[in-house]
């Protein structure tokens, strides 16, 4: 406990002197929760990195995240403490296969979820994040919508609108873990628990909940007076903030598989050595950021 006291004091006194902000999603590791300014999901994390004064940001989530970041502020030193720390789902489409698909959907305006690429981003007509995403199809006059990289986020807003969607198949690998039984399970085990699903899950497993929401969704759902204990059917690492802003109350993970591996590659090792090393640095080329930003802009404009 002593080493960890001073690594937490040497990254304390590092993010002063480089005049640092350290930014962390829901899902990062407790410790590393503990020693971040602000705590969030990726809604928040960008609201919070748009506004944000410091030249250093160290984002502790994955590369969409912070490349989000440096989309929103060109000016700032953005580091991901991990390079490899990358968000499958935002894998599972290029730009090439977005712009093919276009062309296949002339009349389609296209709703990209923040979990992509920068250069996906550019192709798109306005982002969105798990928290607003049904607001932003709505606020859309167009009544066809392509909607990537999630085919189940996209799916959970189709049956919340009257739009007319289509989808790319890409999908979260940490969620689809969650089945349906899981959530039956401990619902039998928990019956008096709200059920809490992030709109990743399969669309099984989102009809058998009774909230379905961002993990901002989560973190402000749990502290309602009316609820004491909830089962999270959402990656682990929420259930360390969960816990520690409402001792007295009870999480049950929804299942013990759904762990995101590249969310728990950021350690407070290589925070430090990040800020030692100002790296590594994430940065977008100034044609791809202007069109990228266009389109979360778009986004952040209507919430
Ligand atoms: P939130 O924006 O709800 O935090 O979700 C981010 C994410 O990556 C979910 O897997
Ligand atoms: Fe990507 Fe899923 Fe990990 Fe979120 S939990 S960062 S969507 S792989």
């Amino acid at each position: 406990m002593l080493h960890d006291l001073s690594l937490t004091e040497r990254i304390l006194k590092l993010k002063k002197e480089k005049n640092a902000v350290i930014l962390a999603h829901n899902y990062q590791l407790g410790e590393v929760q503990d020693i971040a300014d602000f705590v969030g999901d990726s809604l928040e994390l960008s609201q919070n990195a748009a506004k944000t004064t410091a030249e250093v940001v160290v984002f502790c989530g994955v590369h969409f995240m912070a490349e989000t970041a440096a989309i929103l502020c060109p000016e700032m030193t953005v580091l991901l403490p991990d390079a490899h720390a990358g968000c499958p789902m935002a894998n599972m489409i290029t730009a090439e296969q977005l712009r093919q698909r276009k062309k296949e959907l002339p009349g389609a305006s296209v709703v990209c979820y923040i979990n992509s690429t920068a250069k996906v981003k550019a192709e798109s007509d306005i982002g969105c994040t798990s928290a607003n995403a049904v607001k932003v199809v709505e606020s859309i006059t167009n009544d066809e919508i392509l909607f990537v990289p999630d085919q189940y986020l996209g799916h959970y807003v189709s049956t919340q609108t009257d739009k007319k969607m289509h989808f790319w198949p890409g999908y979260c690998p940490t969620h689809v873990r969650i089945q349906p039984q899981d959530i039956t399970r401990v619902k039998r085990e928990y019956p008096q628990a709200i059920a809490v699903v992030h709109p990743e899950c399969r669309p099984e497993v989102i009809a058998l909940a009774d909230e379905v929401l961002s993990t901002g969704g989560m973190i402000r759902c749990a502290r309602r007076e009316d609820v004491s204990e909830m089962i999270v059917g959402t990656e682990l690492g929420i259930i360390h903030r969960l816990r520690k802003e409402n001792p007295g109350k009870r999480f049950i993970p929804a299942s013990e598989q759904a762990i995101c591996p590249n969310m728990k590659l950021i350690t407070l090792e290589k925070i430090l050595w990040s800020l030692e090393k100002m790296a590594p640095r994430v940065k977008v080329t100034e044609e791809i950021r202007l069109k990228a930003k266009a389109s979360v802009d778009r986004m952040l404009a209507i919430i």
